[in-house]
């Protein structure tokens, strides 16, 4: 779609980012053997140390060896684009995406596009190299992708730089930053739309990797995460936390109160497991049995409590319909629960056995 260049650049020019040469050094781009000599933007915070020494020159005719060289464009956006144009669009790729999400915001002077900022080479590393030869497009520049020659974390090193804000501030203990995940395996950025940031797309993102929690959300009873209304990021920070299974509180039960906040209590009679740890009895992702029970009382309740001793009867086969019994309160329905509703605590002044 050739048609789409003359329009990004118009909409380029007209904010203004065809004349970044007020912010960035004025060295012209130069062929292969001398664009090491473009000096970087001294105004950018984000710029890499530049005082290291140029890469050696290399005659025009020899491949340029892999490597993105510490030099920037003189241009910048407006060098990448010469040759970028939307090409490539694709539904979650296009050119001039980047312009649509916080990225592109002129305003932000964090941000790439912003006053003095780097642009498409604040996150795709020093371009002058890549931009200037004519043998090495592959390896010159950081694709962000897994094909990438670079490293995972020198494919996040860009990223991490400028995102070290409270929300991944456990980036480095986190199971995905240990397991070699790469911000944007997750993450797209040229688009307004981000798949991983919206509800009802990102658990797809999620579940391409995590295919036991495919199967856990199909499950009979299950949190509503294939119907789009809940995310894996309601319970869990991708980037990392501190808690058990990365969650975004610190421990299971106050993940839970977010939403659950009347099984908080305080209860006048606790039940003990339900203060300690919300899993001993439900699976959180999914389960066959009802309200994402782990075990179907009475067994799940007989883990922990014997039979002796209670006013019951038999809690056998026998005791079924059918089986010539006419079904023990005991087993069918609700179980245990029948009579002891309140498996979560009780404010009732009686409540003691969590029968009220
Ligand atoms: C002289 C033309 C030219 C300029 C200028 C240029 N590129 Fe490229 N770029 C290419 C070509 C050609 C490829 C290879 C495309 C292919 O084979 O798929 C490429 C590939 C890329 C890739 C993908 C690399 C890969 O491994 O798949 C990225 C990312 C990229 N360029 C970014 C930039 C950025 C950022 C700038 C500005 C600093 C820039 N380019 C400037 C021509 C250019
Ligand atoms: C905020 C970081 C960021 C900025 C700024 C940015 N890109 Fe990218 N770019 C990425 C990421 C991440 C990818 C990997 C693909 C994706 O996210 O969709 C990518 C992919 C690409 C590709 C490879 C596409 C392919 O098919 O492999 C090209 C070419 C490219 N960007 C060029 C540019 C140009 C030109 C600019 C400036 C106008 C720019 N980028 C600005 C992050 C950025
Ligand atoms: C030059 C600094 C810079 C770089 C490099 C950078 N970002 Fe950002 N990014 C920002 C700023 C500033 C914002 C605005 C959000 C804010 O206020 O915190 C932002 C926003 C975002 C957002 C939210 C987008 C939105 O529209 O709200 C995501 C996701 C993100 N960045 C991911 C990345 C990833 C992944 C990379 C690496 C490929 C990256 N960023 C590289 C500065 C940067
Ligand atoms: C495993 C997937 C995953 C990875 C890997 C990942 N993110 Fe995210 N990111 C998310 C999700 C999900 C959200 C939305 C969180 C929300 O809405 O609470 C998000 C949101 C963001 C945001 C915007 C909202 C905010 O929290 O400020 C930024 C910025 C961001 N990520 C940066 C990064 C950076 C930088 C990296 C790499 C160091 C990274 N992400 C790696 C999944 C991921
Ligand atoms: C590129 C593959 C990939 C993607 C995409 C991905 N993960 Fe992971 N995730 C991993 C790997 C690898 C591990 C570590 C091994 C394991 O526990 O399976 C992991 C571990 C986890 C853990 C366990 C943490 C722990 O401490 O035990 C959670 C929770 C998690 N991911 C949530 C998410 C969420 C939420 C998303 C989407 C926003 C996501 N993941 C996307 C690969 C991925
Ligand atoms: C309602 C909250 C909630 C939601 C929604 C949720 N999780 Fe979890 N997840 C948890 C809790 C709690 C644990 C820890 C379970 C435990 O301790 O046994 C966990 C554990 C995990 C683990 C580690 C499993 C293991 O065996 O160690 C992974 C991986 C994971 N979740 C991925 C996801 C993904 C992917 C999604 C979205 C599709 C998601 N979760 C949605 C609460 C949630
Ligand atoms: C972000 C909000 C949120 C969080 C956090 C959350 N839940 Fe839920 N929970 C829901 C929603 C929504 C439903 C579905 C209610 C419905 O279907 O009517 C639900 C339903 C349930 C059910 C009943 C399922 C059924 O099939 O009847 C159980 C049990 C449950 N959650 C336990 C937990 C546990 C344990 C945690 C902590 C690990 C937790 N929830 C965290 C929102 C949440
Ligand atoms: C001792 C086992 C046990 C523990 C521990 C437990 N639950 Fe339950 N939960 C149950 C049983 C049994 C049911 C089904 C209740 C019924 O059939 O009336 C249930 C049902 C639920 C429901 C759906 C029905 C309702 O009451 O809203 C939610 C939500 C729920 N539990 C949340 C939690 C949370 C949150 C925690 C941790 C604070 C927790 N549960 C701890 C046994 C337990
Ligand atoms: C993980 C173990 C565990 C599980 C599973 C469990 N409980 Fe409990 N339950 C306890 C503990 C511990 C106490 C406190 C006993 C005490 O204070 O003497 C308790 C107390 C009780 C009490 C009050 C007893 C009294 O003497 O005050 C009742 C009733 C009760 N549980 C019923 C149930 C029912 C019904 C289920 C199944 C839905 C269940 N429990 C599942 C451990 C468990
Ligand atoms: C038909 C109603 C009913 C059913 C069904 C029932 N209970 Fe009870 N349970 C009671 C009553 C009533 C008490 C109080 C007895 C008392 O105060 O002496 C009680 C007391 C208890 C106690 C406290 C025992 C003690 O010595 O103080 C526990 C623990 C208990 N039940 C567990 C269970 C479990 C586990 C099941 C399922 C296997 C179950 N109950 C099924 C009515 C029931």
């Amino acid at each position: 779609m050739n048609i789409k260049k003359p329009l990004l650049s118009a909409l380029l020019v007209l904010w203004g980012l065809a004349a970044p040469s007020a912010l960035l050094a004025q060295t012209p781009a130069e062929p292969a053997a001398s664009a090491a000599s473009a000096a970087a933007p001294a105004a950018s915070a984000a710029a890499p140390d530049t005082s290291a020494s140029a890469p050696a020159a290399k005659p025009a005719a020899a491949p340029v060896p892999a490597g993105m060289g510490t030099e920037y464009t003189a241009k910048g956006a407006d060098t990448c684009i010469e040759c970028h144009d939307a090409d490539s669009d694709t539904e979650t790729f296009t050119m001039a995406g980047v312009f649509k999400n916080r990225h592109g915001h002129r305003g932000d002077a964090r941000a790439p596009f912003g006053k003095g900022g780097l642009q498409c080479e604040a996150c795709h590393g020093p371009g002058a190299r890549h931009s200037a030869n004519k043998s090495n497009k592959k390896l010159t520049v950081n694709n962000f992708r897994a094909n990438s020659f670079l490293s995972v974390p020198e494919r996040n090193a860009p990223c991490v730089a400028c995102h070290q804000d409270p929300a991944r501030n456990a980036w480095h203990v986190g199971a995905h930053d240990r397991n070699q995940v790469a911000c944007t395996d997750c993450h797209q950025l040229h688009t307004g739309k981000d798949p991983v940031r919206v509800t009802s797309t990102q658990p797809d993102v999620c579940l391409a990797c995590h295919k036991q929690e495919r199967i856990d959300f199909q499950k009979a009873s299950s949190h509503p995460v294939r119907f789009g209304k809940m995310a894996c990021s309601d319970c869990h920070n991708a980037h990392g936390s501190t808690s058990v299974a990365m969650l975004n509180k610190p421990t299971v039960n106050q993940t839970c109160f977010e939403c659950h906040a009347e099984k908080r209590g305080p209860m006048l009679w606790e039940h003990a497991p339900v203060v300690e740890d919300c899993t001993t009895c439900h699976t959180v992702h999914g389960s066959v049995r009802p309200a994402l029970l782990t075990k179907s009382p009475p067994m799940l309740c007989q883990q922990c409590h014997s039979p002796a001793g209670h006013p019951s009867v038999a809690r056998t086969g026998a005791a079924l319909p059918g089986n010539g019994g006419a079904g023990s309160i005991f087993v069918v329905a609700g179980s245990c629960t029948n009579c002891h509703t309140q498996v979560h605590g009780s404010n009732h002044p009686a409540g003691a056995k969590l029968l009220r």
